[in-house]
């Protein structure tokens, strides 16, 4: 493990990070990562435990609440901030009360009684063009990218295909994931398209309930996709900002994980020479999954 500064193509120091097992991690977020994942490892889970798991800026918070509110009975939105591996301390992980978590971890992170138990995995992906949008626009309102604040997409946009930011690049993210479904036939597991949850929602929050097992009624369904609809879900979200926000940014007035909500942004963003470097990026690695470049 050892302490990292990512700089810029100018020299300057925009981000500090933690490398552990190859992998990039947020510094002061995720506390000593090894010693987190290990904490992490020795957890033990219920059966019908679940986690959404995601490359950042996917949607994890948007399937997060689906999840827990199907797995709660209710349409009622959470007023917390959704369980993190990794971010959150094992003895707050252990309370949580309806056994939904998310992860922004690779596979052979996750902690061990989880996947030895086969407990249920949902993985939410997004076209990356967006995701690296979605990543700028957040980043620069945290407290992590505090040294970002000035700077431009281009540069941005440089480091996410270089892997030079937490997470890595999307492409070999998707692929351990994907690598892990294909080595793992029989593991409980869905893939869900952010692109293809915005044009049917009522169709995926039905496709989830089914996943999970759970007999939830014609008129929940009904009611929580008008609810996580992203219009209803981010003015519930701007008006009831967690206080445990206070950590990652300094923004108090709306919520920063919701900004649009729309699939395509990235065309007021990427010019034609990035776009196609992402989709060639995607391509070389061979991702598996059907990826909505719309
Ligand atoms: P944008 O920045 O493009 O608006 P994550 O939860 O993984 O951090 O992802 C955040 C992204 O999901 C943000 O994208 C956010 O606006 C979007 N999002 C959150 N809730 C949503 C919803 N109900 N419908 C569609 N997109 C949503």
């Amino acid at each position: 493990m050892s302490q990292r500064e990512i700089k810029d193509p100018s020299g300057n120091v925009v981000m500090r990070v933690t490398e552990y097992d190859g992998h990039l991690f947020p510094a002061n977020i995720f506390g000593d990562v090894g010693d987190t994942l290990k904490q992490l490892n020795e957890m033990t889970f219920q059966d019908s435990d679940i986690c959404v798991v995601s490359y950042p800026k996917s949607g994890t918070h948007w399937c997060y609440e689906i999840v827990s509110m199907l797995r709660n009975n209710t349409s009622e939105f959470q007023t917390v901030v959704p369980p993190l591996f990794g971010m959150f301390p094992v003895e707050k992980l252990k309370q949580v009360p309806n056994g939904v978590y998310v992860s922004h971890l690779v596979p052979r992170h996750m902690p061990k009684d989880f996947i030895k138990k086969q407990c249920k995995i949902i993985n939410i992906y997004r076209n990356p063009k967006d995701v690296v949008v979605s990543l700028f626009n957040f980043i620069k309102k945290t407290k992590a990218g505090d040294l970002m604040k000035d700077m431009q997409f281009d540069v941005f946009f440089g480091m996410f295909m270089n892997g030079q930011l937490p997470g890595g690049t999307w492409s070999k993210y998707m692929k351990e994931w994907t690598d892990f479904t294909e080595e793992n036939p029989s593991y409980p597991f869905l893939n869900i398209c952010y692109e293809d949850m915005k044009k049917d929602l009522k169709g995926h929050v039905k496709k989830i309930s089914t996943f999970l097992q759970l007999d939830s009624s014609e008129g929940l369904i009904d009611e929580i996709s008008k609810k996580c609809e992203f219009q209803t879900m981010s003015k519930f979200k701007n008006n009831h900002v967690p206080d445990y926000m206070k950590k990652l940014t300094d923004v108090q007035d709306s919520h920063v994980l919701y900004r649009k909500g729309e699939a395509g942004d990235w065309k007021n963003w990427l010019k034609v020479a990035q776009s196609e470097a992402l989709e060639a990026d995607v391509q070389a690695a061979n991702v598996p999954l059907e990826i909505k470049y719309m």
